[in-house]
């Protein structure tokens, strides 16, 4: 980094952390921020780990979301005394906005017995219409933990197709094409190219991906528990495909190890929307307010407090 940029980098960071601290501010951050939005965080984490640390949060008025609209939203549900701020107004999640509550209706029209489960990357108006969420941390025990064994699941279709496959349930995807376009760019090819450089690597693969990327895995699982799995396996160097932001995490975590992102492009534009500017100004302005109406929010609020009681 350039002296001056880094001076400048420098003091924006010290004046967001006086901000903080004159309003009462909680900086939570996921896996896939910007390197120096997760240095200068309060708290890193997934989807699950974010969303049960803003709900718990008592002392903060101010949760600053970094991340996409989903999780901010998610944050406003469980916790709505607090003032929960989005640095980017941009930032939105595309496989969220797949799935409208006139699809989730259709569906159960033709499957009226079938609970609708839906993962965290939702729309809060979707939410309300579910029977309870999950992330890509407890999703098989969520859907094993419903009497059904028919399950409307959405949005994302490839997560629906891993758990199915690990709980032997039939889930139904709804939309039937929902995805992250993020996670679609990694390809099994890539990482047998990887694997002639690095035979004895291992492969951490994110249920988002497809099942060809499932196949080649060594581990599957959500951001967090990827860190984890990197924290206890031996391997020395590992291919990681998911977006490339969780690489900060597992280097300064795992200081010797290798680790190797599957496809180099595979970045979220959304998540990579909150910098360090829009995080000071959103918080010196207190704008990009997330606030859910009330009677979505209500409803929302059961199908994520349901999945809190799920032990995973
Ligand atoms: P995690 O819950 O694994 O952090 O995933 C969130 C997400 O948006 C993945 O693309
Ligand atoms: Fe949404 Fe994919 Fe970005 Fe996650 S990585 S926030 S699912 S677009």
């Amino acid at each position: 980094m350039r002296q001056d940029v880094k001076a400048e980098t420098m003091n924006l960071t010290e004046k967001i952390i006086s901000l903080k601290k004159e309003k009462n501010a909680l900086i939570l951050a996921h896996n896939y921020q910007r390197p120096e939005i997760q240095n200068i965080a309060d708290y890193v984490g997934d989807s699950i780990e974010l969303s049960r640390k803003a709900m718990q949060e008592k002392d903060a008025e101010i949760l600053v979301f970094c991340a996409v609209d989903f999780m901010a939203e998610s944050a406003s549900i469980l916790n709505p005394d607090k003032r929960v701020l989005l640095p980017s107004r941009g930032a939105r999640c595309p496989m969220a906005q797949m799935l409208t509550v006139d699809e989730i209706k259709r569906a159960k029209v033709h499957h009226p017995d079938a609970p609708v489960v839906l993962y965290v990357n939702t729309l809060a108006s979707s939410k309300a219409y579910c029977d309870i969420c999950c992330t890509s941390a407890n999703a098989v025990e969520v859907v094993n933990s419903l009497a059904a064994d028919t399950i409307l699941f959405g949005p994302d279709r490839n997560l629906a197709e891993y758990v199915a496959e690990k709980t032997g349930k039939t889930l139904i995807p709804i939309p039937e094409w929902g995805f992250c376009p993020t996670h679609l760019l990694f390809q099994p090819e890539d990482v047998a190219l990887l694997k002639l450089e690095y035979p004895d690597a291992a492969v951490m693969v994110h249920p988002e991906c497809s099942a060809e990327m499932r196949q080649v895995a060594n581990f599957v699982g959500s951001t967090s528990k990827m860190c984890l799995y990197a924290n206890d396996c031996e391997a020395k160097n590992i291919i990681v495909a998911t977006e490339e932001g969780i690489l900060h995490r597992l280097r300064k975590e795992n200081p010797e190890k290798h680790f190797i992102l599957a496809y180099g492009g595979a970045v979220c534009p959304n998540m990579k929307l909150t910098t360090l500017e829009r995080l000071y100004s959103s918080l010196k302005e207190e704008k990009h307010v997330i606030k859910v109406p009330d009677t979505v929010a209500r409803n929302a609020r059961v199908s994520l407090e349901k999945m809190f009681q799920i032990k995973s």
